[in-house]
């Protein structure tokens, strides 16, 4: 790939839009998998828990949330007007049931009240906040007390087998992450790294991993 395809590339993960952005989408489905599974299995949700996802991407995973409880109430917001779409379309019986609802909205400016979630994640999207103090006193603001963050996150050593990453993405290896909930008045409870299978992407076989963060608020 020349410079300007892995900017293209980088830009669509950053911000899917239209066509590409959906194509993007689905084989973010496929790359992502093992990395979105074992984040909603440490999710651990109580039974009628609101849950925030930021960057939902095209929602593939939400039918995985709603269907180990179906009293949970889950909301997505995305900046990315095709995902949030996207999202919608797929999971329009959920809408419809009143257990999903997804938005429009940005990390740095959550259109939530105070203390409203119980749990709130995010997938491969921290790399793209412009100012990680301004998104996360945004999500410790709308975090109920006894609330957890969870950021999952491909580690700096993945990412630096990625030539796209060189373009606007931040990227954090286990220690930076931890120093950056912390830096932000987060206590993390749990940090775990997690190797997965090699994967190919746009032709270049990478040695797949992620971290997943787990943090409460400090009062
Ligand atoms: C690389 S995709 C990841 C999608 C999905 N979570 C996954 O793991 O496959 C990043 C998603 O986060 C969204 N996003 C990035 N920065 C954001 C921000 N500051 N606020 C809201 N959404 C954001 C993008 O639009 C995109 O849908």
């Amino acid at each position: 790939m020349d410079v300007a395809q892995l900017q293209f590339l980088a830009q669509q993960l950053r911000k899917p839009d239209g066509d590409a952005g959906r194509q993007i989408g689905e084989q973010m489905n496929a790359g992502n998998y093992l990395m979105n599974k074992n984040t909603l299995e440490h999710l651990q949700a109580p039974t009628g828990a609101r849950i925030l996802e930021i960057g939902m991407g095209n929602g593939h995973f939400v039918k995985d949330i709603l269907a180990t409880d179906p009293t949970i109430r889950y909301t997505g917001c995305d900046y990315a007007e095709t995902m949030v779409a996207e999202a919608q379309a797929r999971n329009a019986a959920f809408q419809q049931s009143g257990q999903a609802d997804f938005m429009l909205a940005s990390a740095s400016e959550l259109p939530f009240d105070n203390d409203t979630f119980d749990r709130i994640f995010a997938v491969n999207t921290i790399y793209f906040w412009e100012d990680p103090a301004k998104e996360l006193a945004e999500i410790r603001r709308v975090l109920k007390p006894d609330g957890k963050l969870l950021i999952a996150a491909r580690p700096s050593w993945v990412m630096e087998q990625m030539p796209f990453t060189d373009y606007g993405f931040t990227r954090y290896s286990k220690e930076q992450l931890a120093d950056v909930l912390h830096n932000n008045s987060f206590s993390v409870i749990e940090l775990e790294e997690t190797r997965e299978p090699e994967y190919t992407v746009n032709g270049i076989v990478t040695q797949m991993g992620h971290m997943i963060a787990i943090a409460i608020k400090n009062q």
